[in-house]
């Protein structure tokens, strides 16, 4: 069996930078009640003119850049993300025509809510391990501001924009170590967007197509998740939680991030947090996190990480990886 591993990272975050103070003047809130449950201080928002694709082309390109790659030598696309620009082709399409890279190559998205990255870290890691593929591009992006009503406090100070992107390739060596996935479409209702195109526009409402959550009850499923998801992982692969060296945590709030790392006894110094800066992402948010440590020099070549992540469906997942 072949190995792969990750041989470059690359994010993107749209310009405009969207205070708390910002949404006390739209819903009944205030920074320090944000900061305080969540963590957030700051989201981004994408322009009128961008799209999902834009964001996720850019972060592709970095990571394209730093892995030393050309768009001709990927030969898969696989990009998590719930937030397609259109119905199809997919964002993974889009982003393959607006890199350039290898006509008749596989392209295709993963959708996992907050999850969809790591579904497709490992969709393209069993492709290259099975020799499917020897070069894959796994984009995690979202515009998740297209799918919140402002006027719900209960969401729209949670969510922001973002897109994160590897490259992944076949190796001798030993990277991604392992990957589980799970999902438990028996709650979806506690937090979901329960229109999509496939029920027929004249059903779409000023509300429905938009993010409903039971925040507090989704908490509760997240934390209890994550701390199982940590177990099953390092079990998996014979090796105790004192071996890892960096938790990379999909960033949906740092109360969930805290008590994963409680769990794994880790202090708060060997989690990459980002979530202040720009909220929960979604699929974009386990790739920026790790691109940012990569690229402020904390993730090193043969460090330990742990990627964990929840999202709706329920769906959550985990890898291992030795950068
Ligand atoms: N500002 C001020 N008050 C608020 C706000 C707000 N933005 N939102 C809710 N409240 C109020 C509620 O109405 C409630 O008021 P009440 O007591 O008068 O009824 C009070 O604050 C407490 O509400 P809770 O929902 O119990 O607050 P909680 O401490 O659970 O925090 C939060 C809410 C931040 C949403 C939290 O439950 C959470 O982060 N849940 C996880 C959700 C999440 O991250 N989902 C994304 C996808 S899944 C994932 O990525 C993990």
């Amino acid at each position: 069996m072949i190995n792969t591993r990750i041989i470059g990272t690359g994010s993107y975050l749209p310009e405009r930078i969207m205070t708390n103070a910002e949404l006390e003047a739209l819903v009944e809130t205030s920074d320090s009640w944000i900061q305080e449950r969540t963590g957030i201080a700051e989201r981004r928002v994408v322009a009128d003119d961008q799209s999902c694709t834009d964001l996720a082309t850019i972060a592709a390109q970095r990571a394209l850049e730093a892995a030393n790659v050309s768009p001709e030598d990927i030969d898969l696309i696989v990009l998590g993300t719930c937030t397609p620009d259109r119905v199809f082709p997919s964002n993974a399409c889009l982003v393959q025509q607006n890199l350039g890279s290898k006509a008749g190559a596989p392209a295709f998205d993963v959708a996992a809510a907050c999850s969809s990255f790591v579904y497709a870290l490992d969709v393209a890691n069993r492709f290259l391990r099975t020799g499917g593929a020897e070069r894959a591009l796994v984009i995690g992006a979202d515009t998740m501001t297209r799918l919140l009503n402002w006027k719900d406090r209960g969401t729209c100070v949670l969510f922001g924009d973002g897109a994160g992107a590897i490259v992944l390739e076949a190796s001798d060596e030993p990277g991604i170590l392992s990957t589980h996935l799970h999902a438990d479409g028996a709650q979806e209702c506690l937090l979901h967007v329960p229109w999509g195109p496939g029920m027929g526009y004249d059903r779409l409402t000023d509300t429905n197509g938009k993010i409903s959550m039971r925040g507090n009850e989704v908490f509760k499923v997240a934390v209890r998740t994550l701390g199982r998801i940590v177990d099953e992982t390092l079990d998996a692969n014979g090796l105790s939680k004192e071996d890892v060296d960096w938790l990379v945590p999909h960033q949906a709030n740092i109360r969930i991030i805290q008590a994963t790392a409680r769990k794994l006894g880790l202090p708060m110094e060997r989690v990459v947090q980002t979530v202040q800066h720009h909220g929960n992402t979604s699929s974009a948010s386990i790739p920026l996190a790790l691109d940012t440590a990569v690229r402020d020099g904390r993730i090193k070549p043969g460090d330990l990480l742990l990627l964990e992540a929840f999202g709706g469906g329920f769906t959550w997942g985990s890898a291992l990886v030795r950068y």
